[in-house]
This record gives C-alpha cells, sequence and structure tokens, in this order.
C-alpha cells in the first residue's frame, strides 16, 4: 500500500447500487498492509467490508443504521480489534429514506432512521458534533492495540471547503493519511462553469492506533472567530490596516477608540505613540486632512 490508492474496479464486494459505497479493494489492502485478524464496521452500509472480511475467514461485526443498529444512541454492539468506518459525507448522500426503505426500519426495529441518520443532520456543526460524538465511542469500544481506519471526504458548497478531515476528533496515534482517488462519481460526468472551482476527486483514509487504554491523545479543530486587536502575532502595520479596511477612514481620535480596550493596547504603555508614529508610514497609510487617515490601497 502507498501513500495515494487508486481503485478503478470496486471488486465483487458490497453492492454498487447503494450510493458512496467504497471499494472492497481498501478494505483488502488495508487487512493486507496491517496484517488484522479482526475488522469490524458498524456503518457498513451494502456491506463492503463484511463481505471482505468473511471471504478471507477473519473475525468481526456489522451493524448499520439500515440494519437497525443506531450509534448515537446505542451502544457499540462488540468490542473490536480494529475498526473501519466510512460515516455519510453530511449530507452529500442522503441514506435513510433514499438508499434504503425508512419504512421497513420502523416496521422490523420499532424506530425512525431518519431522526438519527447522520447524512440527515441540519448544517455542518451539527453534523460535526454527531460524527465525532460516533468517532470517540467506537475509538472507546476498541481493542488496546487496535486501528481505526476512517474513511472521510471534503465538500465545496457556495465556494467554502467544508473539510471531514480538518473537522474531525482525532483520537490515538495518528499514523497515517492515505489519499484515495475517487472513481465514478456525480461529479466526474459534470462540466464547471465556475473556473475557480476545482473538482474534488479524492477521499483520506485516517489510520488511528490506540496504544493506551485509559488516558489516549486527542486531536481537536477548534473553528473560532479571532479579532486581530487581540492576537499577539500581527504587526501595527497589519492591525491598523485591518481597522481601517474595516472603517474606511478615522481620525486619530476614532483610531484610539479603537484601539484602547485590546489585548494590542494592554500591552504596550505608549500604543498611542504607535499609531501615531505607525501611520505616518506613506507606503500603508495615507493622510486625508489633518489628524484623518485611510490605507493606501
Ligand atoms: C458512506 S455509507 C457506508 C458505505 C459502506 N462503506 C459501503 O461500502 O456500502 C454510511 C452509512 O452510515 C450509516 N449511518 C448513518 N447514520 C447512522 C447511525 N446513526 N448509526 C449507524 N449507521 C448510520 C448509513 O445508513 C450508511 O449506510
Amino acid at each position: 500500500m502507498l501513500s495515494i490508492v487508486s481503485y478503478p474496479d470496486r471488486g465483487e464486494y458490497g453492492k454498487n447500487s447503494y450510493r458512496g459505497n467504497c471499494s472492497g479493494r481498501l478494505i483488502e489492502d488495508i487487512i493486507e498492509q496491517y496484517r488484522l485478524k479482526g475488522l469490524s464496521d458498524f456503518m457498513v452500509g451494502s456491506g463492503t467490508t463484511e463481505d471482505v472480511v468473511k471471504k478471507l475467514g477473519l473475525r468481526g461485526t456489522f451493524a448499520d443504521l439500515n440494519r437497525g443498529y443506531d450509534m448515537l444512541n446505542m451502544d457499540v454492539p462488540e468490542r473490536a480489534e480494529n475498526i473501519f468506518w466510512h460515516p455519510p459525507y453530511h449530507d452529500m448522500i442522503v441514506y435513510s429514506g433514499e438508499q434504503y426503505s425508512d419504512k421497513a426500519v420502523i416496521d422490523r426495529y420499532g424506530f425512525d432512521p431518519k431522526a438519527v441518520d447522520l447524512s440527515r443532520c441540519a448544517n455542518w456543526d451539527e453534523f460535526v458534533a454527531k460524527m465525532n460524538h460516533c468517532m470517540m465511542k467506537q475509538f472507546s469500544a476498541l481493542e488496546k492495540g487496535g486501528r481505526m481506519f476512517t474513511l472521510v471526504g471534503d465538500m465545496k458548497r457556495k465556494g467554502v471547503l467544508y473539510s471531514m478531515l480538518c473537522d474531525i476528533i482525532k483520537p490515538g496515534t495518528l499514523e497515517q493519511i492515505i489519499i484515495k482517488t475517487q472513481h465514478n462519481c456525480v461529479s466526474d460526468r459534470k462540466t464547471y462553469s465556475n473556473r475557480n472551482f476545482v473538482p474534488i476527486v479524492h477521499e483520506y483514509l485516517l489510520v488511528t492506533k490506540k496504544d493506551d487504554a485509559l488516558i489516549i491523545p486527542v486531536s481537536v479543530s477548534i473553528r473560532q472567530k479571532a479579532d486581530i486587536r487581540n492576537l499577539q502575532s500581527p504587526s501595527w502595520r497589519d492591525t491598523l490596516i485591518a481597522v481601517l479596511k474595516e472603517n474606511g477612514e478615522m481620525s486619530l481620535a476614532e483610531l484610539y477608540d479603537a484601539i484602547k480596550d485590546s489585548r494590542k493596547a494592554s500591552v504596550n504603555p505608549n500604543w498611542q505613540a504607535k499609531i501615531r508614529q505607525t501611520v505616518q508610514d506613506g507606503r500603508y497609510f495615507k493622510r486625508t486632512s489633518r489628524g484623518v487617515y485611510q490605507t493606501a490601497s
């Protein structure tokens, strides 16, 4: 196995008609590369992992919402030696009620899969929170020494990249990120009028290992807004340019007012003098009238 994999032929495993199914060849390669004796999949979809594991005579437990297992609210059915996890890519492909009958699940298992389907989250933040809950639940059910193989993708919507790889919580020792090129996606057949749009034709396989049972390293991505005035790194030039870009022309008094409560001012007793000095630099600032400034460009 190399750090980039490609499987134009998905093999005879799982069901081609189940959208978003993955190639059984990837599962074969994972098993061979990591010399696995057991591999479980609790979002097994059309059964790709199960088919490979059974064909090779390995151990494993398999479940999915379409078989009445809800990972959000139920315990992981069995402790696992290793886990392959291929969650939905947010709402790119909706599963319950589209790839399988929600009514059949209600009749057979007594609950509506649509209410707990990860592919039916109302927004990205809800999806990430639920995905991360599922990650920690599965990682906790993993035997010490075991690995999680998590297949995730990125989505582009209205110019914004929503990256599962960036936002997913990463418990355990990060061992490998493998890029898997995609084949036969709906996007392959589309033409894009927006020349800035780069079609996404790859996914990532994240390989993490559980080296300890109780205390585990966890890497989390936090998205928040930062006010440049309160950061340590930006220079006075860049801070004042940002303030002026936001507000347009400003007098010195207005600039003082915009800065006075910030961290930038609190760590420099001569902050007003620093502002006066900085706006004198004609490469970046322009004086429009006495004591009034704007950015030079
Ligand atoms: C990308 S598909 C997996 C495809 C699979 N690897 C295959 O090759 O067919 C994601 C699966 O997650 C399942 N799923 C979504 N929400 C779930 C939940 N709360 N509990 C268990 N499974 C869930 C869906 O039913 C769907 O089958």
